[in-house]
């Protein structure tokens, strides 16, 4: 039976059906069904616009169009199921039209090929995950943000290779995230710039002589303008390839995140504890509580980064115009949004209500080391010491509380006026953790005051929750 069914897909040419083995790898319909609100979207415009430039009657198109709603509810109750004999989401569509409007049905694809027909449901449908991606980024940013504000004036330390290098607003580091983010959001904006051109039209890939008006389609499907030359439009996927990469960031961004939560929860930081909500146990060691959101977050990045080189690969040796590879893009794309967005859910979440910050613990890791090494450096060169000179100065320092087990703020006075009579009674103030943080006042630095103007810019940029 599906012998004969795909034997009547094609022209009379064909005397035989597919090999049933080569019918399944042949047909995409078991992903490409998630276009289907976008083939029927694309083939509603094609029907009004081929009765605008009079190559079906009004009437006629009004009938495909209502025919075209039929399939929409149908799949809405579960009642439209194709199979594999159908190929694709666009044969299954067709066929049904046919199926419920007889001859007229066969009217729907004058002037078109599935060549632009699919390009033209890719991009609408990118088009609409771009949004719920950026509401997603949204919803993330303002759990980062609601940390931040809760925590303006806790302190966290700052690492540079992983080593305690100077204390910084937790704010400030939150705050990063969320520049990062705005990156991301900005990124989308761009590129959907160029997935905002509509290819219908172009046919298979020379244009076509039936009258059609690609402006009519364009402006009905929301697009922005349409692909000058139809060989480039059937053959263009750089719309993908720069969404990926797109995405790719964002993952990056959600991972580097995830592996500093994954370290602050361990026992050798305790910067934050897990909500019950947001981790598992062990099944075996009933003392473990595991952060298994950021570390999945880490790992799907695999998935993520190795469909983009999948698409790379997939483009970079085809000849114009359209190839059946093109096929392949579909599930890189689907699954590179469906994790995405997954994520950027899992982590807001996380922020929300999985994690919460100790401040007694931040507040002792900050006050019990030498990260107030550099303001001590600091303090000379204000008293007219060359940088250098002070630096020699403050790290012979520092051995010697290494060897003698005390920090800098244990020194007396007379131990810094021996070292340099420029120290004064106000050196104990200045390398105290609160001032070391406040006298970073420099644009972008993690002063309070600086971080304040952040916080600001980013209630601003985010809008209300
Ligand atoms: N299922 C195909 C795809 O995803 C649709 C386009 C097929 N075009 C063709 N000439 N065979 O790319």
């Amino acid at each position: 039976m599906a012998v004969d069914s795909t034997a009547s897909t094609w022209s009379q040419r064909f005397e035989q059906g597919l090999h049933p083995a080569i019918e399944r790898f042949n047909a995409s319909i078991g992903f490409d069904i998630a276009l289907l609100q976008e083939d029927l979207d694309g083939s509603i415009a094609h029907a009004r616009m081929l009765a605008s430039t009079g190559v079906l009657t009004a009437e006629e198109a009004e009938q495909l169009v209502g025919g075209l709603e039929q399939v929409r509810s149908e799949a809405a109750a579960g009642t439209f199921n194709p199979g594999l004999e159908d190929e694709d989401v666009h044969f299954a569509v067709e066929r049904r039209l046919i199926a419920i409007l007889g001859p007229l049905g066969k009217k729907l694809h004058t002037g078109r090929s599935r060549n632009d027909q699919v390009g033209t449901d890719l991009r609408l449908w990118l088009r609409r995950r771009i949004a719920e991606i950026d509401a997603a980024l949204l919803r993330f940013e303002r759990a980062l943000l609601a940390q931040a504000e809760d925590h303006a004036g806790v302190m966290i330390p700052g690492y540079t290779h992983l080593q305690r290098a100077q204390p910084i607003a937790l704010a400030h580091h939150l705050l990063a995230y969320i520049e990062m983010a705005e990156r991301d959001r900005a990124r989308l904006r761009d590129l959907r710039q160029r997935v905002n051109i509509c290819p219908l039209g172009a046919a298979a890939l020379a244009g076509t002589p039936v009258p059609i008006d690609r402006r009519h389609t364009a402006a009905a499907l929301g697009f922005d303008d349409v692909y000058a030359n139809s060989l480039d439009a059937v053959s263009d996927r750089d719309f993908a390839v720069e969404f990926s990469a797109a995405a790719s960031l964002v993952l990056v961004h959600l991972s580097r995140l995830s592996e500093e939560v994954i370290l602050w929860a361990s026992e050798e930081f305790r910067f934050v504890s897990l909500s019950d909500r947001c981790a598992t146990g062990s099944s075996l060691m009933p003392q473990k509580k595991n952060p298994d959101v950021p570390e999945l977050v880490r790992g799907k990045c695999g998935r993520v980064f190795g469909h983009l080189q999948g698409l790379l690969v997939m483009i970079k040796g085809l000849p114009l115009a359209y190839n059946k590879d093109f096929q392949e893009d579909k599930e890189a794309l689907f699954d590179t949004v469906r994790t995405t967005l997954d994520c950027l859910e899992a982590m807001a979440i996380l922020f929300e209500e999985g994690l919460t910050f100790r401040p007694e613990r931040l507040e002792q890791a900050v006050a019990a080391d030498f990260s107030n090494a550099t303001d001590v450096a600091d303090y000379l060169v204000g008293k007219g010491v060359p940088f250098r000179e002070a630096y020699q100065l403050v790290g012979g320092l520092v051995k010697g509380c290494l060897q003698e087990g005390v920090l800098l703020r244990d020194l007396p006075l007379e131990r810094w006026q021996q070292l340099h009579p420029a120290f004064e009674a106000d050196i104990h103030e200045a390398i105290h953790p609160r001032q070391v943080v406040s006298a970073r006042r420099s644009e972008g630095g993690t002063g309070f005051e600086q971080v304040q103007l952040q916080l600001e810019r980013a209630r601003t940029r985010l809008g209300a929750a």
